[in-house]
């Protein structure tokens, strides 16, 4: 990389009210083209105006993204949306009036306000008014939407604290707002209301359930549920291996039992041959001890704690500085969705299924 090295300013602000102060200055930063990292309530965002194209250019340099992935527009009221949009489907206004603010990003036919550069030439913008007054209040003082992907480098995992920002992005980009842990901790639903049916392209905090909820029918795009990178997914950011820590990670799926057998027979091969094994499980799950480096995301049965803990989880394997891990899979319902389809895509293909005593084996080759 040629970027040329920024200094990056670090400012802690509440995560309630903010000083004004410190807003004013990060929106100052977006107004005049440059990048500010800020909270939300599901990852820290990457944010640039969103009207401006050079702007929203300097985002996929500092994150080292591929240009072909489009971002999320932020907003801070719904007036903005009209400006962004060419119309409204039917759906979109109770959507938006269940779940904003909220980590729900609507897919939406696009108007010519939008840079391509945000849509990726795509016809369609994501949009999406995020629950937490941090980044209510960037929007507000930039005077205009934000386009912003997680502030992380392209393909590890996205960051749910500022020290995580930091990590991946410290002297990259202009300002970073540390208003403590997002909530969430997984991003956003991404929903596509372009098409005759909604449809989940990436899910996330909102669930599957809740949306059934309010529309009735909504499908889930098959690449959400492929235990394999897809090649042309309709969420182009889909494609990529992503949220991956930096050890090889296999994650088995199947009955608790069954899988935790597997994981300690494993782990003895791996540690036999001198590896640094670390194990990714739940604190309601079997005890590991001894078979490798234990790390802990939530509790198994409440999937949301899970969310909450799962990518800070992956980056301490980097700092655990393991050589493999072993992650253990948790039920689908609620946000455990969107936790699977994350460490599906962590995992890169490297998935085994186990069922029962008989392991049925959907990708034999786990060793890399
Ligand atoms: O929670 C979140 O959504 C976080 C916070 C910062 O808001 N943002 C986030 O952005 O996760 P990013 O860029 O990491 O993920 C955006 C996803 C990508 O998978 C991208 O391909 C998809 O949304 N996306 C964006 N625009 C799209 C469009 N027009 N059509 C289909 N997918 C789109
Ligand atoms: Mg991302």
């Amino acid at each position: 990389m040629t970027q040329k090295r920024l200094n990056t300013r670090y400012i802690k602000v509440d995560p309630l009210k903010p000083d004004p102060g410190a807003m004013h200055a990060a929106g100052a930063i977006l107004a005049q083209g440059g990048l500010v990292a800020f909270p939300t309530e599901t990852v820290y965002g990457l944010g640039a105006n969103a009207l401006n194209g050079k702007a929203v250019i300097r985002i996929f340099e500092a994150k080292e993204r591929p240009s072909d992935n489009p971002m999320i527009v932020h907003v801070a009221d719904l007036d903005q949306v009209k400006d962004l949009v060419e119309n409204l489907p039917a759906p979109a206004k109770a959507l938006m009036h269940a779940f904003w603010p909220g980590p729900l990003t609507l897919v939406l036919p696009v108007g010519s306000a939008v840079p391509s550069e945000v849509t990726a030439g795509l016809p369609s913008v994501a949009i999406r008014m995020p629950g937490h007054a941090v980044a209510l209040s960037l929007i507000r003082a930039a005077g205009a939407p934000v386009a912003a992907p997680s502030a992380n480098l392209s393909g590890r995992p996205s960051p749910t604290t500022a020290a995580h920002v930091l990590q991946d992005l410290n002297g990259r980009i202009d300002m970073i707002l540390d208003g403590g842990p997002a909530g969430v901790g997984v991003e956003s639903t991404v929903l596509d209301l372009t098409g005759p049916v909604p449809t989940i392209l990436r899910p996330g905090g909102v669930t599957l359930e809740a949306l059934r909820g309010i529309l009735g029918e909504v499908l889930v795009e098959p690449a959400v549920l492929s235990t394999l990178p897809a090649a042309r997914p309709r969420s182009p950011g889909m494609k990529y291996t992503h949220y991956a820590p930096r050890a090889p990670l296999l994650l088995v799926e199947g009955e608790p039992q069954a899988s935790a057998s597997k994981i300690r027979e494993i782990a003895t091969e791996y540690r036999s041959k001198g590896k640094q094994v670390g194990i990714l499980t739940y604190s309601d799950s079997e005890d590991y001890t001894g078979s490798g480096q234990v790390v802990l995301a939530g509790q198994r049965n409440k999937p949301e704690t899970v969310a909450a803990g799962l990518y800070a989880a992956l980056r301490r394997f980097n700092d655990l500085q393991v050589d493999f891990i072993l992650a253990e899979g948790l039920p689908e319902s609620g946000v455990g969705l969107a936790v699977m389809n994350r460490l599906r895509r962590a995992a890169g293909g490297r998935i085994l299924h186990v069922v029962n005593q008989d392991n049925g084996c959907l990708n034999k080759k786990y060793d890399e």
